[in-house]
């Protein structure tokens, strides 16, 4: 798995997972439209690792720019970021996020089928599960209805891989299911960029920090939790961008289908997020308590029993690590990139 095409690469956990590639000698090369990222991510990657991906901008959906790159190259595997992930935006926009989630992802797996590649991972999420029908969540539970469009796009790729994966043997197909990644490049010099208001708790909390917002609003307190906040599964994104690493190791060894949660296995609420948040950074998080956000659910958090046991793959950062590198990377980038 030596060349290795990075989908999404400029984004968020894209950009983290490059770099950890080019710091093991991998051959890489983003392919990104930058539609929800900045060239910027990269520049820091080469500056952090002296290293350099092959950058293409294009679009997932466009056959022939993909087919380019699978012409021009050898490359083993995909690892596939590349998609919309606003909640609310994919309630407003559905077709969009069906056409570039869904249909993105077919047209790439055509183009790979075309030029010998079955080799692919694939960015799921936690969100697949619904509302969890148990907790710890476990790859043995049956996926739910997730609360919107976002969500299923998440469930149809999965359902897509499987299908394409038990029509043909050749394929290797990796399924990552994410919790909720937070935390940054302990430099400080690559880290989440969102555009506009933050919907996620983290980039929330740190603009907070910065003063660019007033206040949190905390969705929820009367949740059947221990505190009444929403209790979630956050990994640093440097944990969760080495799950991709030895997923690729997985695909090596010609696993077929596998589908594997990428968590902690430890829950905390908003207010234990709040606080460890504040005394990393030495800010005061205003808060009020707000009615809860439709489709939440009152707590999830992964089982991580099978990353261990097949990838040989644990988280090791704690909660306050996340905090400290969230906190570097807002406090140094106040307008991000
Ligand atoms: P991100 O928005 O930072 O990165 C996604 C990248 O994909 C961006 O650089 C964007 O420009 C690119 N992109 C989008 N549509 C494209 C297209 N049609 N063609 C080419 N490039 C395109 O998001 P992220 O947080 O790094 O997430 C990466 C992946 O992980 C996404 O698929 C997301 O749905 C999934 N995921 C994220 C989370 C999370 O909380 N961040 C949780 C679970 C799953
Ligand atoms: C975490 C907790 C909120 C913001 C979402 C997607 C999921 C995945 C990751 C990505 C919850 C509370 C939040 C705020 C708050 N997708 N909260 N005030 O909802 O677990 O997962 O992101 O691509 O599919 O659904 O993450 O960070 O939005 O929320 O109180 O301003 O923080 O209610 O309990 P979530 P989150």
């Amino acid at each position: 798995m030596n060349t290795v095409l990075v989908t999404g690469g400029s984004g968020y956990i894209g950009s983290h997972t490059v770099l950890q590639l080019l710091e093991q000698n991998k051959n890489v090369i983003v392919f990104d439209n930058l539609s929800n990222s900045s060239l910027e991510s990269l520049n820091r990657v080469s500056e952090i690792t002296g290293k350099r991906a092959e950058f293409i901008e294009g679009d997932i959906r466009d056959t022939d720019a993909l087919g380019d790159v699978f012409s021009k190259n050898d490359i083993d595997a995909v690892i596939h970021f590349a998609g919309l992930k606003a909640v609310g935006e994919s309630v407003e926009k559905p077709m969009l996020y069906y056409e570039n989630n869904v249909y993105g992802t077919l047209n790439l797996c055509n183009v790979m089928a075309q030029h010998g590649c079955k080799n692919i991972i694939f960015s799921s999420s936690a969100t697949v599960y619904g509302d969890p029908a148990a907790l710890p969540l476990h790859e043995g539970l049956p996926t739910g209805q997730p609360t919107n469009p976002y969500g299923q796009s998440k469930l149809m790729v999965e359902l897509i891989l499987k299908d394409i994966c038990n029509a043909d043997n050749d394929w290797n197909v990796v399924l990552l299911r994410y919790f909720n990644p937070v935390g940054a490049h302990p430099s400080g010099r690559i880290g989440e960029d969102p555009n506009g208001i933050p919907n996620n708790l983290m980039p929330f909390i740190t603009q907070v920090a910065t003063g660019k917002l007033k206040q949190l609003s905390v969705f929820g307190d009367d949740y059947n939790t221990p505190d009444g906040t929403g209790v979630r599964d956050y990994i640093h994104v440097e944990d969760l961008a080495n799950g991709h690493l030895k997923a690729l190791d997985k695909i090596a060894s010609k696993a077929g289908l596998f589908t594997c949660n990428l968590g902690t296995g430890q829950g905390y609420s908003v207010l234990d997020m709040v606080k460890t948040f504040e005394a990393a950074s030495g800010q005061k998080i205003p808060y009020v308590i707000a009615p809860r956000r439709s489709g939440d659910v009152a707590s999830c958090y992964a089982d991580p029993a099978l990353a261990a046991k097949e990838l040989g793959w644990k988280a090791e950062k704690g909660l306050k690590e996340m905090c400290e590198d969230s906190w570097r990377w807002q406090s140094n980038n106040p307008n991000g990139y």
